[in-house]
């Protein structure tokens, strides 16, 4: 089971000192990451969106996979970089799994009916999402990946009263 640990002081201008809104895990290795996406699985709630953040190789795609096997997905999850958007039916959830980091342009967004993907039903997890931004809506949560020289540190950001929910049943 992955091991919650202090949480990093709150980002400043964030405008939150919520201890609730920030809380990171150490996932020592993909077993790890497969253990903590069970517990995110059971908290996530239709609608929501999930931005991915970290360098290439970070995990976040391993993290997705797990989370759609945890919600008992059992196809092949492949990552959606060329496609920019995978999407899924697992466990009572429609899911959307995007990979921006090839997204070009605004035309682009529009033409592919990305806009329409985050309709407050499907769950959007979104990894990139700095390369489309002003399109891509506010995240609910945000996941910070950083590489370690064995494993990952993760960070979870909350921004909106479902994330903050979200990171609460996460402490429990
Ligand atoms: N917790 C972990 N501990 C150790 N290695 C991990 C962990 N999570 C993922 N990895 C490894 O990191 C590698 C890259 O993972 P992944 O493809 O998920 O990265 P990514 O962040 O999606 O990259 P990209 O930005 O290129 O899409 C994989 O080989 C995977 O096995
Ligand atoms: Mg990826």
């Amino acid at each position: 089971m992955p091991a919650p640990h202090p949480n990093p002081p709150p980002q400043a201008g964030e405008g939150t000192n919520d201890r609730c809104a920030n809380l990171s895990f150490l996932l020592a290795d993909e077993a790890a990451t497969a253990a903590f996406a069970g517990r995110l699985a059971s908290t996530l709630r239709a609608g929501m969106v999930i931005h991915l953040r970290g360098d290439l190789g970070a995990g976040k795609t391993t993290l997705v996979r797990a989370l759609l096997h945890a919600l008992g997905y059992t196809g092949r999850v492949k990552s959606p970089t060329y496609t920019l958007l995978e999407q899924y039916e697992a466990g009572g959830l429609h899911l959307c799994h995007f990979d921006l980091y090839r997204f070009r342009s605004k035309e682009e967004w529009e033409a592919a009916g990305f806009r329409e993907e985050f309709d407050g039903r499907n769950v959007c997890l979104v990894e990139w999402p700095e390369k489309a931004h002003g399109l891509v809506p506010q995240a609910d949560m945000e996941i910070l990946f950083e590489i370690l020289p064995r494993g990952r540190n993760i960070t979870i950001r909350a921004n909106t009263e479902t994330g903050k929910e979200c990171l609460r049943s996460l402490q429990n």
